[in-house]
């Protein structure tokens, strides 16, 4: 098992290897005091890890309630937030108690907000099953719901006690949910580590699980470290999410994340260079890495609409937005561009 140091005002653990979950009761034990745990979870992963998780818990001497809620991003809202709010509530859950997460990033990051919100915030640790939970949501404590106006428009940082990534939840993905998690541990090589986007691309990413997922943790460990609060370096994240969360929008989220996230980088790569930004074209390099991957790299959606979408976007302001433009696969800058700019940058990322 690895263990991983994320330095925030609370540090916490990030542990990453196989078979985790029967034994994350003794794990969570040794970090959280509490009495009961709340395992919030979705019906499918429920169905494949909620009794492994529930059993460990018992095990290790926890009082346990579960909340079960329909998998999907449709879920990722205050409806499901209060039902949690109420449950957790009903079961008398006190501010020594901890809520589980259980689940990929809708999970995560919706008992992360009720966790942080729960009589003014009570402990909950990330069990995340998915490999984009694994790299990326499931650390750094970024928690929230979506609004009918747009997605994570509610939340609050508040980190977990622990992160337990148990690889071998990974063997049940589905292609497309793998897929989805592999735009974003893509997204790491571009922005930080040529070797690692070649890596990526040499080699099958299901067949190094638990290397790519350190990686990648390691990678988003060091941002947050530097900018817990998101106020600086740790924008560099959002490669690709300004229009990709344009697309998640305009499809009804009927494009995944990671898929609009790979779109969204293509087309801020390719404008970005015919528009002057960046040096180099990196758009071809980008795209046959996401082929591998099968991830999607062109949306039918037109430039007005997605920049219509992007000036609501949460990390807008009224004159303009800042975009991460690739350099150089491993280099990436944060640029402040208006919406006028934008709209140039999408229609010539979308020619
Ligand atoms: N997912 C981007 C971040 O945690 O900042």
């Amino acid at each position: 098992m690895k263990r991983i140091e994320v330095k925030t005002d609370a540090p916490y653990e990030v542990l990453i290897g196989q078979g985790l979950i029967e034994q994350s009761g003794t794990l969570i034990r040794q970090t959280v005091s509490s009495k009961t745990a709340l395992i919030v979870t979705d019906d499918i992963v429920n169905s494949l890890y909620g009794e492994a998780l529930e059993a460990s818990l018992v095990k290790a001497g926890f009082e346990c309630f579960k909340f079960v809620f329909q998998n999907g991003e449709g879920s990722k809202n205050i409806k499901t937030y209060t039902d949690i709010l109420e449950f957790a509530a009903s079961k008398k859950l006190t501010r020594d108690d901890c809520m589980v997460a259980l689940g990929g990033g809708v999970v995560g990051d919706i008992t992360g907000f009720a966790a942080a919100t729960y009589l003014r915030g009570i402990a909950y640790v990330q069990v995340p099953t998915t490999l984009l939970a694994m790299v990326d949501s499931s650390v750094g404590g970024k928690t929230a719901v979506d609004l009918q106006s747009g997605k994570n428009l509610v939340g609050a940082f508040y980190q977990p006690k622990l992160v337990i990534a148990d690889t071998d939840t990974l063997s049940t993905l589905s292609g497309n949910i793998f897929a989805d998690g592999m735009a974003e541990t893509v997204k790491y090589g571009i922005l930080f580590d040529r070797e690692f986007f070649s890596f990526l691309n040499e080699n099958e990413a299901r067949l190094n699980l638990e290397y790519i997922v350190e990686k990648c943790v390691c990678f988003k460990r060091d941002i947050v470290d530097e900018d817990e609060k998101d106020r600086g370096v740790r924008g560099l994240l959002n490669l690709g999410h300004t229009v990709g969360h344009a697309i998640e929008k305009l499809s009804d989220y009927g494009v995944s994340h990671g898929s609009a996230v790979a779109i969204g980088t293509v087309i801020i790569a390719r404008g970005a260079y015919k528009c002057g930004l960046c040096k180099y074209d990196l758009s071809s390099e980008i795209i046959d890495i996401y082929n591998k991957y099968s991830l999607p790299v062109s949306t039918d959606f037109s430039a007005a609409e997605l920049l219509e979408v992007c000036r609501h976007d949460k990390k807008s302001g009224a004159d303009g937005i800042t975009l991460v433009l690739p350099e150089a696969i491993g280099k990436c800058r944060l640029y402040k561009t208006d919406f006028n700019e934008l709209l140039n940058i999408i229609e010539k990322g979308t020619e």
